[in-house]
């Protein structure tokens, strides 16, 4: 756990607006400053950031958060990352890492340091390797392309690096796996007479290199090593290069293989991505869906391409949440995505992602071809063959679909398909938009605290005794203010406090919706205080009630000398002092 007094320092020392700016720029808008949203596509800019509140929101597809949400969303970090990537940018460190991992930090920093001269080494090498130039020509890749994915060359001496860095013998270059150790201790450069891609993280540091010979030889494509900075089953190649057009697409096409992601580039398909010599992983599938709705699956035609397909379903269905979809694109088995799209073109190849088989018709199709139908046998074996995948499955209305078909294949009933699968009901998380409801006074009273958190230190909570989601975060926001202590935290502190609570939607719909109904800054204090004289008022008349209804049971006499004192007090119109009230 990341201490909340650190997460409330961060927000305080980040700004937003410089945040997003250095992302999205931005233009001044009055009091806030706006963009078209990096999150869908439009043409006139309805993204503002306020750098009062500290939070965006974006008037045309409604995202919005504070600049940790920002980064979770843009860069598809989940929380952890996103609050190390924004702690990096202003200096702090996060205590948790502190006590973890002492000396990570700056080796990571000396590693990344070490892999971005690296990179830009090879880069400028290229441009006078006439050999290597020709390779990818040869391969199709122009030189706007190699630039967007800052391909370069490794010389085939022993020693190139040497030319790159001031002291070869830095164990940095070693951790980072460009340079080795051979036995006798010599050091040697390991990337030689390669064509380098530069595998890039969300956060647009070069972390690893995957090195091509020109031409035939073994092993094809080498490697960086796993290192502090690099664990393959994270990342993908080409996420920085195709970023807009995986908001415009709203897809994800994956792929096997560096020149797939670069063929498909160069013939105007941006949405591609490959994952780096291993099978697509569930933290990749999760990375992914947060950026887009839809993964596209392309792996090469041959056998081996569908093994890696079936991998892909396998380790998509934990991480695949309703409402994403998954599809499989199966090519030619002569053809990787590279030569299809060379030989078919960009068309061909988007309307095969268009048709691609739905996870589930994939799934279905693939384990009846190994039963035999048409036997009992067959037909059970099949069921069984589908529940452990079925297991997995976390999206109702897709398992319920599947359960269907499996049902109308194999002739038991839906209900019996469930329980051979031993399926049990899948509990959802709290949809994410609370159903709207009229204004209540707890909502106005949110978003009041939400416009000025100070407010919350006088919010009496015994008056509240309304059980709505408003008034439960109402609540919480001046537990949080409270707990704070003396330094008030701001509207994007509070609401970074109570994410993973139940009342975060709430919150976080009520701030959006402050973003575009903001109250008057001079009215503030004057509908507070509105709010709380109503607040009071009804509970004084609660109060009133309930000794009404004493008085109806038990007479006058039935009260104590406060009730009585209260009651009188309440019927010739005036209100009774407080001391009184509270004494109640
Ligand atoms: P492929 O063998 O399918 O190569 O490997 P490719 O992508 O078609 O490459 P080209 O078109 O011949 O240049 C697919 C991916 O598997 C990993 C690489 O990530 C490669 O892009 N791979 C392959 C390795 O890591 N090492 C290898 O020796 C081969
Ligand atoms: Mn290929």
């Amino acid at each position: 756990m990341i201490p909340e007094s650190f997460i409330q320092e961060l927000l305080h020392r980040v700004d937003i607006v410089d945040l997003i700016d250095s992302h999205v720029p931005l233009k001044k808008a009055g009091a806030n400053y706006a963009a078209c949203c990096p999150f869908h596509n439009e043409k006139s800019p309805s993204f503002t950031v306020s750098p009062s509140k500290q939070f965006y929101h974006c008037f045309g597809c409604g995202a919005h958060g504070t600049a940790i949400g920002f980064m979770m969303e843009y860069a598809g970090l989940g929380f952890i990352d996103a609050v190390r990537e924004l702690a990096n940018r202003v200096g702090m460190v996060v205590p948790e890492d502190e006590r973890r991992r002492p000396a990570d930090a700056p080796q990571t920093v000396a590693l990344a340091e070490a892999m971005g001269r690296a990179a830009r080494f090879y880069y400028e090498s290229l441009k006078t390797s006439p050999k290597a130039i020709a390779y990818l020509k040869s391969r199709g890749v122009s030189g706007e392309v190699a630039r967007r994915f800052g391909i370069g060359y490794a010389g085939d001496g022993w020693q190139n690096l040497e030319q790159a860095f001031e002291r070869y013998d830095d164990p940095a270059l070693q951790s980072a796996g460009l340079v080795i150790r051979n036995e006798q201790g010599r050091l040697y450069d390991r990337f030689r007479d390669r064509v380098m891609f530069p595998i890039i993280n969300a956060k647009g540091e070069v972390i690893a290199f995957g090195g091509r010979v020109l031409g035939e030889g073994e092993p094809k494509y080498l490697n960086s090593p796993e290192t502090p900075l690099f664990e393959k089953g994270r990342e993908v190649f080409g996420l920085p290069q195709a970023r807009a057009a995986l908001r415009e697409t709203n897809t994800a096409i994956v792929v096997e293989g560096y020149m797939d992601v670069v063929a498909l580039a160069q013939h105007g398909v941006g949405n591609a991505l490959a994952t780096l010599g291993t099978a697509t992983t569930p933290t990749h599938v999760q990375k992914l869906l947060r950026q887009v709705d839809r993964i596209a699956y392309c792996f090469d035609g041959d056998s081996a391409g569908r093994k890696a397909a079936w991998r892909a379903l396998e380790n998509s269905l934990e991480a695949l949440p309703e409402q994403k979809s998954i599809g499989f694109v199966f090519l030619p088995p002569e053809d990787d995505p590279d030569s299809y799209v060379r030989a078919h073109g960009a068309d061909e190849f988007k309307r095969l992602v268009a048709q691609a088989t739905p996870l589930s018709d994939f799934m279905l199709g693939e384990l009846s071809a190994h039963c035999d139908l048409a036997s009992a046998e067959g037909r059970a074996q099949l069921v069984a063959a589908a529940k452990p995948l079925l297991g997995r499955l976390q999206t109702p209305l897709l398992r319920l679909q599947i359960v269907k078909q499996l049902a109308e294949k194999t002739g038991f009933s839906q209900a019996e398909v469930e329980r051979l699968c031993d399926l049990r009901p899948i509990t959802r998380p709290a949809p994410a938009r609370a159903p709207r409801r009229p204004p209540s006074l707890a909502r106005a009273l949110l978003a009041l605290l939400l416009q000025k958190p100070e407010l919350a230190r006088q919010v009496p909570l015994a008056a509240l005794t309304d059980s709505s989601g408003e008034a439960r975060a109402v609540r919480q926001l001046c537990a949080a203010v409270a707990d704070a202590g003396p330094v008030t935290p701001g509207l994007a502190a509070l609401i970074e406090r109570l994410r993973g609570s139940d009342e975060e939607s709430v919150l976080r719909e009520a701030a959006a919706e402050l973003m575009q109904h903001p109250f008057a800054e001079e009215d503030i204090d004057s509908e507070f205080a509105g709010a709380i004289e109503q607040l009071q008022a009804g509970e004084q008349r609660r109060a009133f009630e309930e000794l009404q209804t004493k008085v109806q049971r038990l007479g006058v006499s039935g009260l104590n000398d406060n009730e009585k004192r209260q009651y009188l007090a309440a019927l010739s119109g005036r209100n009774p002092p407080a001391a009184v009230r509270e004494g109640n």
